[in-house]
């Protein structure tokens, strides 16, 4: 199985990690890999100037599957939905770590991956390797999910305890964005834009929502300061960046907040990168998954799942 690559970042350099570990049982192999500003490599020359266009790109790297990995732009997920509408009008299957495309175009992408024949996988976006959109799809036929409840953002958790320590709120930034977790801007997880990215690529595929993270109501916590955190671990209190959807007699309602909870409830026991997401479902009460101090590796596996899933089906 031939792969094109996108993005060459944290998540793709532990992709290609991953990959030579697991050779002997996978044999995946990388045959391009295209940057934005590094160039772009072509098996086995290296990189060198980057190719014209991604068409062009596409064209010279003879994969099978295109894995998508450049960065998040919550406000309209481009480029990375055009990059997938090529590979998909180019008959290539498709894996995603960028919520951005599932934020924004899930119908219709999906739609074109049909149409094609292709196959369209994005486990990784949300709960970095941890099965939540397999899990839903191979394990709970014929169930309903009627809402959820995510600790999903990992950079929020980090800058909190780090308040919680005594550090300022960028302090503790400074830290998330060392272990190479934060996206390329900061600001997107502290004003809650990572996260409305996430619920919104959630409903859009547990809920067929069609909504984008601009019809999530989102409070960040760039108004959160050390003073008001250290105040809440007196009284063994946490505050965490939450994710909540929630069918309502007036339609379903999607919104991220800084939520208060007692140092035990479990919602606040996901701490540092840990996430933790709750499915509120019809037949099978509440189920989730949770992810204990996930890293790029793990990010890499929700990719790599994905590749041996479509290999699965070919
Ligand atoms: N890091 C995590 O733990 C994590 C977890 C879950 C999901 N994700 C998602 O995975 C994706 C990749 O994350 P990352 O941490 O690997 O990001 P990153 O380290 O910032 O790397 C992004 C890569 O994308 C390339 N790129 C950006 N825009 C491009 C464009 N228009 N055309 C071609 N290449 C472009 C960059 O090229 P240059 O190298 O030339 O700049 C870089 O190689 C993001 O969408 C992120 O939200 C990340």
């Amino acid at each position: 199985m031939k792969l094109a690559l996108i993005g060459y970042g944290h998540v793709g350099q532990a992709f290609a990690k991953l990959l030579e570990q697991k050779r002997s049982t996978y044999p995946f192999r990388i045959t391009a890999i295209h940057t934005k500003r590094h160039g772009t490599a072509y098996h086995p020359s290296g990189f060198g100037p980057p190719a014209a266009s991604v068409d062009e790109f596409l064209e010279s790297a003879g994969a099978d599957i295109l894995i998508e990995l450049t960065t998040l732009e919550p406000a309209t997920g481009e480029p990375a939905i055009t990059h997938i509408r090529k590979a998909f009008a180019r008959g290539m299957h498709v894996v995603t770590a960028n919520k951005g495309p599932i934020a924004h175009s899930y119908r219709v992408l999906c739609a074109e991956a049909r149409k094609r024949g292709v196959e369209f996988r994005y486990e990784a976006t949300c709960m970095d390797g941890a099965p939540v959109f397999n899990m839903v799809r191979n394990d709970l036929p014929g169930v309903k999910i009627l809402g959820f409840t995510g600790a999903l953002n990992s950079t929020s958790k980090i800058a909190i305890a780090a308040m919680r320590e005594g550090l300022t709120m960028e302090e503790g930034l400074d830290r998330a964005r060392r272990m190479g977790i934060t996206e390329a801007d900061a600001s997107y997880d502290v004003d809650g834009w990572d996260s409305a990215a996430k619920t919104a690529a959630l409903a859009n595929v547990l809920m067929d929502a069609g909504v984008t993270p601009q019809d999530v109501e989102r409070r960040g916590i760039s108004k959160l300061t050390t003073t008001k955190v250290q105040e809440m671990a007196a009284k063994r209190k946490t505050i965490v960046l939450i994710s909540r959807a929630r069918l309502t007699a007036q339609g379903l309602r999607l919104r991220v907040r800084a939520e208060v909870f007692d140092d035990t409830d479990i919602l606040a026991s996901v701490p540092g990168t840990s996430n933790l997401l709750l499915l509120h479902t019809d037949l099978m009460g509440t189920v989730g998954t949770v992810s204990i101090d996930p890293g790029v590796a793990q990010t890499a596996y929700g990719v790599f799942s994905d590749v041996v899933d479509i290999a699965r089906t070919l």
